[in-house]
């Protein structure tokens, strides 16, 4: 059975579709497979659609199926029952107003990614995401720093983690940092598997690994569905300037 991941935070423009789109490539390429049975299958529940517009850019070269399904609510409440893949990640909508589609969609989830900038503007309406929409779904889950440039030093990303370990929230040690490849990538009809071979785009691709192993890793254990998210804190993150 597949394990569902839903990238969740009613807050927009967090990077929830740059993180869905780019970890589904990831764990699709690392986990193999064949074009015609690939183990990954991604979904958007966003109306909005800006996933299915990055993955129709990407054409053939997507190493994932994908589905868009924000007016399917049949599907959407039976993500679970899907058979053929190992894993499913579900792309959610950035606004109060599609919150009965995101409602639907965690009670299929596994597992819930909470993509953050460290920003504190943004602080606010994450807290309320969390604690209103994403805790009472009972499901694991795990807030993931997004975005973070190296140039603008660490004191936003340092106040950011203060922030989440105030509240004892759990966090992925990966922080997805911020690049103009991921910027436009889906303008360009690319995922972070398909960025050119240079020393940048290496960077750019190894945050995503390393997420990729987070998730693949909490995943691989047969945890039960309610159990309590692994929160041990951590740094992991790679300061590496980009040329
Ligand atoms: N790590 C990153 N590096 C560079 N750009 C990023 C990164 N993460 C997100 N972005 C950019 O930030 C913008 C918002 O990201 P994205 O569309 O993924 O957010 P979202 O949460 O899905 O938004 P919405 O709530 O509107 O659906 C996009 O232009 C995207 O390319
Ligand atoms: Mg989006």
């Amino acid at each position: 059975m597949a394990r569902v991941h839903v990238i969740a935070n009613q807050k927009g423009g967090v990077g929830k579709t740059t993180v869905t789109v780019n970890l589904a490539a990831v764990v699709a390429d690392t986990l193999g497979g064949t074009a015609d049975t690939p183990p990954v299958l991604g979904v958007s529940t966003d109306p909005q659609a800006s996933m299915l517009e990055w993955a129709n850019r990407v054409g053939d070269a997507l190493p994932f199926d994908f589905e868009q399904c924000h007016d399917n609510p049949a599907l959407l409440g039976k993500l679970r029952e899907i058979q053929q893949y190992s894993h499913i990640f579900v792309d959610t909508p950035g606004s109060l107003e599609d919150e009965s589609i995101l409602q639907t969609v965690l009670t299929q989830a596994d597992d819930v990614i909470v993509p953050l900038e460290p920003e504190p503007m943004s602080f606010s309406p994450a807290t309320r995401s969390i604690q209103r929409v994403i805790q009472p779904a009972g499901v694991p889950w795990r807030v993931l720093l997004n975005n973070w440039d190296p140039r603008d030093g660490e004191g936003d990303l340092n106040q950011t983690r203060e922030y989440v370990e105030a509240r004892g929230w759990p966090c992925f040690h990966t922080v997805i940092r911020h690049y103009k490849l991921h910027t436009r990538a889906s303008a360009e009809g690319v995922t972070v598997v398909q960025y050119a071979k240079n020393r940048v785009a290496l960077e750019a691709r190894q945050d995503f690994f390393k997420l990729a192993l987070e998730v693949l890793g909490s995943s691989g254990g047969g945890s039960p569905r309610h159990a309590s998210p692994n929160s041990d804190g951590g740094n992991g993150v790679s300061t590496t300037g980009r040329g």
